[in-house]
């Protein structure tokens, strides 16, 4: 295990058996259950109990030691850090749920960060695009065919989410302030935002027809990185 590698698990939250849930919430800390019992919705609540569990599950198959026993802190901008173990590689964690899919992405040392995205929402995708995105990436969407266009709008979108996650700012970093084009995968940055394309490795994934999924990683060699996908089942 080492920083040149990231793991990447997804969870099909509907394929998780009623009798199971139990066990899952069992493995969170008291302030995650506590969370998860103020949702609303039920549906809600377990996408976020099923991803926090993959995560704890994803740092003891890496690092070894009980899922229940892992610990967080909050950075500025509310990114979850997990606690390292003393005098062990510093492990890099992130967390995404949307409707029917959670995620979970590890790595050692490098900023890491993942999203998931339900297809079957029905956004404002050129609203959102002209009010959000980069110039460059609004002119791909407004020239997608009628039939692509959310699907192009959230492969932009989960990127974009990946990218935020991963320096930690989430919506506080302005999304016009860099541009993905989607073949060839790449990313620039404006000037207001002093980052480097060569440090950055993304990936796409569809972890079935109703679900994306990006990863954003920022490593000194991208493409010494292996990039590794699983589907689990609890
Ligand atoms: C972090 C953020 C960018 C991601 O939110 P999101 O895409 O809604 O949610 P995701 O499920 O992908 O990620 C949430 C997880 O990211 C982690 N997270 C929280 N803040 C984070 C940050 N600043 N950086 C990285 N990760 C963060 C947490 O683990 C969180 O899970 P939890 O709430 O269960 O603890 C958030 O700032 C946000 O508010 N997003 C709004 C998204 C939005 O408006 N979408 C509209 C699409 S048209």
């Amino acid at each position: 295990m080492s920083a040149d590698r990231v793991e990447v698990w997804w969870l099909d939250v509907d394929g998780v058996g009623a009798d199971q849930w139990a066990e899952l919430t069992a493995v969170l800390d008291a302030s995650e259950q506590a969370r998860a019992a103020r949702f609303h919705f039920d549906r809600d609540r377990q996408t976020y109990i099923a991803a926090h569990a993959l995560g704890r599950r994803l740092l003891s198959a890496w690092a070894g030691g009980d899922p229940a026993s892992w610990r967080f802190t909050i950075g500025d901008h509310g990114k979850p850090e997990v606690i390292s173990p003393a005098n062990g590689p510093c492990l890099r964690l992130n967390l995404s749920h949307t409707r029917g899919l959670a995620a979970a992405v590890l790595t050692e040392e490098c900023d890491v960060g993942v999203d998931v995205e339900w297809l079957g929402r029905d956004p404002d995708c050129l609203g959102l695009g002209r009010r959000f995105f980069a110039a460059a990436e609004c002119a791909v969407l407004e020239a997608a065919p009628p039939q692509r266009l959310a699907h192009t709008f959230l492969s932009f979108w989960t990127l974009k989410e990946a990218y935020i996650k991963a320096i930690g700012k989430g919506l506080a970093q302005p999304l016009d302030s860099f541009a993905f084009t989607l073949e060839p995968l790449s990313i620039a940055f404006t000037d207001t935002l002093a980052d480097d394309p060569a440090h950055w490795r993304f990936h796409q994934a569809q972890p079935n027809d109703q679900h994306l999924l990006a990863l954003a990683l920022r490593h000194p060699h991208p493409d010494r990185v292996q990039v590794e996908l699983r589907a689990m089942d609890f």
